[in-house]
């Protein structure tokens, strides 16, 4: 197993040798996995190209890592541990075991669909364990997966497959998320009719058993194909640097973008982070609330556990279902240890009264993970009072898609933690500060932009089809550097706190939004002339989506409101819909026609009293009006 830190003397010896030698400290960690043939050179690397690679020529299959390699010592240990929607049907254990037989069975039934090493298979499905099943099937045979959030629309859905160019949609037929029913099976019909023109299967798991429409030419159920096969797969032989999965990510600019992982970087990486961050002990039970559509489910819910040989967690439902008190009796039932979840969860549940944790029995908790966007004091405080009843750590993570694994944050019991500070870099992470001119910051007591400067092994390494993309993105704005795109101030002891983007991406609920996309999604509306999308302070979702709109339309009442949330709705989804719609005559803009986003953001944060100097502008006049008329 990968080292796991005890000390804070430990925490100092470990970071000063991953820094000076980070070759010998990640050989030594990627040394405790099986490898079915050794790697000839750590790392190559070269920030302008971008080119990063790790464990050169190493040959391995995550999943021997996942599963194999623990069946001698926790063959009948349970791995996952899935609890369903509602809290009146059964929960369902996979033993370490089991899940290799469950994953051997779907691979063998993927690779008799025709998909082969390489191919791209896209998941729209809930949080049951197929998921998790199909995800390690592919990885099994070294077929590449893309997870979309069952939430996006039927278009986002298309528009990701078509990315990457998908061989198969696995969907379920509906989806149970409280008391709603979410037909599935439905939007991946759609999807289809608009694009999703190389998908060859769509492979259905029969979830609720509701009726759904049938295509004899692409469709499958799940049972008739997987059930039968043989339950065992030989684990397919991967580079190191094969890809593993793709993970769609919104930017600031354009379409999402395809974060490619590959295979043992992200193996070792996560694998470490995931002992250190949670301080997993033998027979803890293990829960990150986040969906397996986003990367927290990814590294945390999926892989990260299940290198570590952990017990962990799947819950189907949502934190409000049937009552306010689901997260903490599901805390009581399974007697959790390590808790994981969002600050706009913390913040939703903090606003339902504290007799709901009260209910319960919290006492297994051990720590409690925050992760997704900054945690507020006032959040921070009422998790510690009422969840970790002021004995369990808290350890506010930060981390992205493109970094695989938590970069910084406190470690639980052996760093301190400063309420919303995410704290101290984790060994092998080398983040500094920069001003914009991209001079390093390297006093204590600054605010800069969050830049790393030395490769990590679980960083992206492209972005699908589109390196250009990946290389301006990332690595353009400062030479030589990892640019997060966050703003972030070092206080007097050297903790970091992550302040928040400082690019048009927005953080709604911890869900990554582009501001151009939800945009263009709003232009689809035929008399909308043009808009401008900010994000301003929302006391639950942290952010919310304030929409400037111009239209031709004259009737400007609610019913054309609708329609625009409409449109997002069925453009994105409904995670995009503005909270805020203000009907303008005019958007400022600099005189070469560029939206002054700065001015529209004070605004929607209802803080007028230094907009700066508007006579620049190409239109000064529409300021006052757009002040006039903002919604506060
Ligand atoms: C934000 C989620 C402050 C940040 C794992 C980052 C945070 C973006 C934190 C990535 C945190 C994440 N404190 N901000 N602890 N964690 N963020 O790709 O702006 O969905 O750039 O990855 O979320 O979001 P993503």
């Amino acid at each position: 197993m990968t080292k796991q830190i005890t000390s804070l003397q430990d925490y100092k010896d470990t970071y000063q040798r991953s820094v000076n030698d980070p070759e010998t400290f990640w050989a030594e960690q990627a040394d405790t996995f099986t490898w079915f043939s050794p790697y000839e050179k750590v790392l190559d690397w070269n920030f302008q190209k971008p080119r990063v690679q790790w464990f050169i020529n190493g040959k391995l299959n995550i999943t021997y890592n996942c599963l194999d390699r623990h069946l001698e010592t926790r063959g009948d240990q349970v791995a996952i541990l899935w609890e369903p929607n509602s809290p009146e049907d059964d929960v369902q254990t996979y033993t370490y075991k089991e899940l290799l037989v469950a994953v051997c069975q779907c691979a063998n039934a993927l690779k008799a669909k025709g998909i082969q090493k390489g191919d791209r298979v896209v998941f729209y499905m809930p949080m049951t364990p197929e998921l998790a099943i199909g995800v390690l099937a592919c990885a099994r045979i070294g077929a590449v997966h893309s997870v979309v959030f069952a939430g996006f629309s039927a278009q986002a859905l298309a528009d990701r497959v078509d990315d990457a160019k998908a061989k198969m949609i696995i969907c379920s037929d509906f989806n149970n998320r409280g008391a709603k029913k979410i037909p599935v099976k439905q939007v991946v019909d759609e999807a289809m009719d608009i694009g999703c023109n190389s998908v060859e299967t769509v492979l259905v798991h029969k979830n609720t058993g509701d009726a759904v429409n049938w295509s004899d030419d692409t469709d499958l159920w799940w049972h008739d194909i997987v059930n039968g096969q043989s339950t065992q797969c030989e684990a397919e032989v991967m580079d190191a640097e094969d890809m593993l999965f793709i993970l769609y990510t919104s930017g600031s600019t354009g379409k999402p973008k395809g974060v490619v992982h590959t295979c043992g970087g992200y193996m070792v990486y996560t694998c470490f982070s995931f002992r250190n961050v949670f301080q997993y002990k033998e027979g803890d039970i293990y829960w990150c609330t986040a969906d397996i559509g986003w990367i927290t489910g990814h590294s945390y819910i999926v892989y990260g556990p299940l290198l570590a040989g952990a017990t962990t967690m799947m819950f189907e439902g949502v934190p409000t279902y049937p009552d306010a008190g689901r997260f903490w009796q599901i805390c009581e039932k399974h007697k959790v240890n390590q808790f994981y979840t969002a600050p706009t969860a913390i913040r939703a549940l903090m606003a339902k009264g504290d007799e709901w944790p009260a209910k319960y029995d919290l006492s297994s908790i051990k720590l409690l993970g925050s992760v997704g966007e900054p945690i507020n004091e006032e959040a921070w405080h009422w998790y510690d009072k009422h969840i970790g009843k002021g004995k369990s750590p808290i350890i506010d993570t930060w981390w992205q898609t493109e970094t695989g694994g938590v970069m910084i944050t406190p470690l639980p019991n052996i760093t301190d933690a400063k309420p919303t500070y995410a704290s101290y870099p984790m060994p092998g992470i080398q983040p500094i500060l920069v001003d914009a001119a991209g001079n390093e910051l390297p006093d204590n007591n600054v605010e800069g932009l969050l830049c790393i400067k030395f490769p990590w092994p679980s960083m992206l390494r492209t972005t699908y089809g589109d390196h250009e993309r990946c290389r301006q993105v990332y690595f353009s704005a400062f030479e030589n550097m990892y640019f997060t795109g966050d703003g972030a101030r070092r206080d007097e002891d050297g903790r970091i706190r992550v302040i928040g983007r400082v690019d048009d991406v927005i953080n709604v609920s911890g869900h990554r939004m582009g501001t151009a996309e939800v945009e263009n999604a709003i232009n689809e509306h035929p008399n909308v002339i043009e808009s401008a999308v900010v994000g301003y302070p929302h006391d639950i979702k942290g952010q919310g989506i304030y929409a400037y709109v111009i239209t031709a339309d004259k009737n400007l009442d609610d019913a054309f409101r609708k329609e625009i949330l409409a449109v997002v709705t069925k453009e994105i989804g409904p995670i995009a819909k503005p909270d805020k719609i203000q009907f303008v005559n005019g958007l400022p803009k600099t005189r070469s026609g560029k939206i002054m986003r700065r001015i529209l953001r004070k605004i929607a944060s209802s803080d007028t009293s230094n907009l700066g100097d508007v006579s620049t502008l190409l239109n000064p006049e529409c300021v006052e009006d757009i002040k006039d008329g903002a919604l506060v």
